[in-house]
């Protein structure tokens, strides 16, 4: 694996590969990886003749200082990882490297995502897709893949890099790779490691709550019903705090109405454990 700390050097091996015609999977991620991750890795290199990573905290994307400053930061065994995995190539840059005109610098700040951006993380994280929409966005311009590799459990996330693609008219296809979890079901994150012992007990429960209610759809019970069980379910755990439990239709995230034709039906949450935020959603019904 060939470890670039800079866009250009990057750009240069890049094009190199692309000249000589093979395919490009690019997995973004902010490091402290986990098997979650290493599904990415594992499918892009499957899938592509060459596979890059990126390792890169990105600033802009957290409207909390304490949680960039509390942020995981493992390189030496990402990149141990990322070798295992089948990784070719790693950008692991500077701050001013990704942003060489400063983090205010944000081409891409005149999308309108709708009300793809304004509900749940968006309503919680003021300015978080925005952040992220900045950073992909960069990246992508920097590596130029064929194929995005990103997790559904950022099931949200995945959806606006999806919209933005699509407004932007970039030459990229995006490959949602289902959710990794732990063996008692909690989805890996790399911020589970700041969670206690009890803490790492009470935050397995979360996934159960999120699968009654997806069986529950299955079985055309009321999804805001559903919603309020699962929360109230999860208040009664001690140490769990519910942010949200939100039924919503898979392609533009709105509200679930009962019987509504839709593609994907999904249940995502937020639930803050102690001081660990954490996410997770389940997809109740494919087509
Ligand atoms: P990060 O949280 O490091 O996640 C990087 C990628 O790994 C994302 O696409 C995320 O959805 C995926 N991922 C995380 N946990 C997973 C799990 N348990 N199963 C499957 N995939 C999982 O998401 C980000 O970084 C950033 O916002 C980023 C896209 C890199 C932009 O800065």
């Amino acid at each position: 694996m060939k470890i670039f700390s800079t866009a250009s050097e990057l750009t240069t091996a890049l094009a190199a590969e692309r000249a000589a015609n093979r395919t490009i999977g690019f997995v973004p991620t902010m490091g402290a990886l986990h098997a979650g991750h290493a599904a990415l890795v594992r499918h892009s290199a499957a899938e592509q003749a060459v596979t890059v990573a990126s390792i890169f905290v990105n600033p802009t994307q957290f409207n909390d200082g304490q949680d960039l400053a509390a942020y995981p930061r493992t390189p030496d065994a990402d990149i141990q990882l990322l070798r295992e995995y089948g990784c070719h190539y790693l950008y692991l840059p500077t701050v001013d490297d990704v942003y060489p005109a400063g983090l205010q610098d944000n081409p891409v700040a005149h999308l309108d995502f709708g009300r793809l951006t304004t509900r749940m993380e968006g309503a919680s994280r003021p300015g978080h897709f925005a952040g992220v929409v900045q950073v992909v966005s960069r990246l992508l311009d920097i590596v130029r893949p064929h194929v995005l590799y990103m997790g559904q459990k950022d099931y949200q996330q995945v959806a606006v890099v999806r919209r933005m693609v699509d407004l932007l008219g970039l030459q990229v296809s995006v490959t949602g790779v289902p959710t990794v979890r732990e063996a008692d079901g909690l989805a890996m994150s790399s911020r589970n490691r700041r969670l206690n012992v009890e803490e790492r007990r009470a935050a397995a429960k979360i996934n159960r709550h999120l699968s009654a209610v997806a069986a529950g759809l299955r079985s055309h019970w009321p999804a805001r019903e559903l919603e309020r069980l699962a929360i109230k379910g999860m208040q009664a755990v001690p140490l769990l705090e519910p942010e949200y439990v939100e039924v919503v239709d898979g392609d533009t995230l709105l509200p679930y109405q009962d019987g509504e034709p839709v593609r994907e039906l999904v249940v995502a949450t937020a639930v803050r454990v102690g001081a660990v935020r954490l996410i997770d959603n389940r997809i109740a019904i494919t087509a």
